[in-house]
């Protein structure tokens, strides 16, 4: 792939829903899609992207709350402790903002960039962004996590987000 920028897919994608897949062996292009997903999360102030939110159904974020950048592969979630709820966003779901319960502290193994094995020990925002970036690998999006009455207030929204996606051209 060439230099082209990203473009955010939002609520009412396919690709949104679906399962991504794990990345047998991290290649060039990999490390390509991961430094053009950071640009665009910086692009859009996002503070984490998940490969699906631009098209790709590879088992890919990145992440950084100004404390550093991260590009994980094929993150897992190893050990949860304790509980926070925070009000999310996300940029494939814009305009909508969602209280989620998630563990306040998570211990996370992935691959870095060049397929080397870490491991994240991360707490509060850190340890919530990297659970919905978790989330997009699974097809998990906020608004699986909305009450029923929010799920009513938000339904035009959503409605509206889905007529926005544009059909395939082929
Ligand atoms: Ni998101």
């Amino acid at each position: 792939m060439g230099k082209i920028e990203l473009e955010i897919k939002i609520f009412g994608d396919p690709v949104l829903r679906k399962k991504a897949n794990p990345v047998a062996k991290v290649t060039d292009q990999h490390r390509q899609i991961l430094s053009q997903m950071a640009k665009a999360m910086y692009d859009d102030s996002g503070i984490g992207l998940a490969a699906p939110q631009v098209g790709f159904s590879d088992q890919l974020i990145a992440a950084d709350i100004g404390e550093g950048l991260y590009k994980l592969v094929n993150p897992r979630i190893i050990k949860k402790q304790g509980k926070q709820s925070i009000s999310e966003g996300c940029l494939s779901v814009p305009e909508v903002c969602i209280k989620v319960k998630r563990a306040k502290q998570i211990w996370v193994q992935a691959l870095d960039e060049y397929g080397r094995p870490i491991e994240i020990k991360a707490c509060d925002l850190f340890a919530c962004v990297l659970q919905h970036e978790i989330d997009h690998l699974k097809g998990k999006l906020i608004v699986d996590y909305a009450s029923f009455l929010q799920k009513i207030r938000i339904k035009k929204k959503l409605a509206a987000l889905k007529s926005k996606v544009k059909p395939p051209l082929i």
